[in-house]
């Protein structure tokens, strides 16, 4: 899904301390710069060493600062006129040696001590560690990393892999656009904390026999973007998904399903864990009455086989009708091609939801960009047309203004 733009009006401080991932802050540097943010890079002398400063400089159209001695900043003071005008401080990566710098409140270099030196309050700080598995199961680093949490840091990863050191294990710096996502994230507004979020999404594919089925054209984008709008917002999320060729959204749990009734197998026990649900999948609304155990032959006679449908059961309509303290809050979507708010209303009673999203199915399945309706019983609300993650994320801040907390 596309950056562009998420980091507009950022002034992102990239700090870079030693280790071979500094290769990786390139990236991120250049993917901070395309979401739109400017990004000012800070490196320690340690890192001077795996990347040169003139790289870093290239990409973001900045000159890089390095040493707390640099005469360039009028009163002398980069650690403060750096850490003042950011909206956010990252570094990545962050080595065993400068998390434990952090821990202590030490501020032996320029990075270190624009970390300290900034207000802590309106200035946040994130760290990508990136080191030795061994390093970063070392109990000091894990003490370490405890109390720079504790201090309001933002840890991200690290990741588990293959490391530089041939080794396999925990340390490896997240991706550069691993960062950059969480860093779109970090900014998002924290609507669902806390909250429980089930989200279906992509269509169902209803088997025929072994090789063929009957499936549509949902191509899973809108629910993938609510289930990451939703994870951005603070929300647990579970997304159960139809057989779709999308990543899960970072920090998403994702079940994976082909048919309805899989869905309805895999939504049902999790719908009473969740206090909200939002159906997005395009669900098969028939499926071949028996699918046949072996591929259906041509028989010679010319006649084409008669296939019997069943319906397929409503997985939205079944939640809505769980007891009251066991039934999340309910939203529908409701893919039309005509009359797209008439039909909505319909769906809302016929579903007994309070919730229904409008949308032109067949102007939006498989593409980015998208146009929502919000139809309740207070009346229509159109969201501005956009791409999906942007509407997802209009959309979620919409949920979480409707649903109440449930008791508990
Ligand atoms: N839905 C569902 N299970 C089904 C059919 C639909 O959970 N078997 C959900 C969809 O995820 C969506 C909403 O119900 O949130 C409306 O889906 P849609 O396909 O638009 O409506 P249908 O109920 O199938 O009605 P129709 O095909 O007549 O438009």
């Amino acid at each position: 899904m596309s950056a562009s733009g998420a980091l507009a009006h950022k002034h992102i401080v990239l700090g870079l301390s030693g280790g071979v991932a500094c290769y990786k802050a390139a990236d991120l540097a250049r993917e901070l710069v395309k979401a739109g943010a400017t990004v000012q890079v800070v490196m320690t002398d340690a890192a001077c060493r795996f990347i040169t400063p003139v790289t870093m400089q290239a990409l973001t159209n900045h000159p890089v600062y390095a040493s707390q001695w640099d005469g360039r900043e009028p009163n002398h003071m980069p650690h403060i006129n750096l850490s003042r005008e950011a909206s956010a401080i990252v570094v990545a990566p962050a080595s065993a040696d400068f998390i434990a710098q952090l821990a202590q409140g030490r501020a032996d270099e320029l990075l270190s001590l624009l970390c300290l030196a900034r207000p802590i309050e309106r200035v946040p700080l994130l760290v990508a560690p990136a080191m030795n598995r061994e390093m970063w199961a070392h109990p000091a680093t894990q003490r370490n990393v405890a109390q720079v949490r504790a201090d309001g840091t933002t840890v991200l990863g690290p990741a588990a892999g293959d490391q530089a050191c041939g080794e396999i294990g925990d340390g490896r710096m997240l991706e550069a656009e691993e960062l950059r996502d969480e860093l779109i994230a970090f900014f998002q507004p924290k609507v669902l904390a806390g909250r429980d979020v089930l989200v279906t999404a992509g269509p169902t594919f209803e088997a025929i026999d072994p090789v063929r089925g009957i499936t549509n054209h949902s191509s899973g984008k809108m629910g993938f973007a609510i289930a990451r709008a939703a994870a951005e917002a603070g929300a647990r999320v579970t997304l159960v998904a139809g057989p779709v060729h999308l990543a899960t959204p970072r920090g998403v749990r994702r079940i994976d399903v082909t048919s309805a009734e899989q869905m309805l197998a895999a939504v049902l026990p999790e719908a009473t864990l969740h206090e909200i649900f939002v159906a997005t999948a395009a669900v098969a609304d028939w499926r071949p009455a028996q699918a046949a155990g072996q591929k259906i032959k041509k028989d010679g006679s010319g006649q084409a086989p008669t296939l019997a449908f069943v319906e397929n059961p409503d997985i939205l309509a079944t939640v809505a009708k769980l007891p009251p303290g066991d039934r999340p809050f309910c939203v529908g979507f409701a893919a039309e091609s005509h009359d797209i708010v008439r039909h909505a209303r319909d769906k809302l009673a016929r579903k007994g939801v309070p919730l229904i999203v409008a949308n032109n199915g067949p102007a939006t399945f498989g593409r980015d960009d998208n146009a929502l309706v919000l139809v309740d019983a207070a009346g229509e609300r159109e969201l501005p047309p956009g791409d999906k993650l942007s509407l997802a994320r209009a959309l979620v801040a919409e949920i979480a203004l409707r649903c109440p907390r449930r008791a508990a």
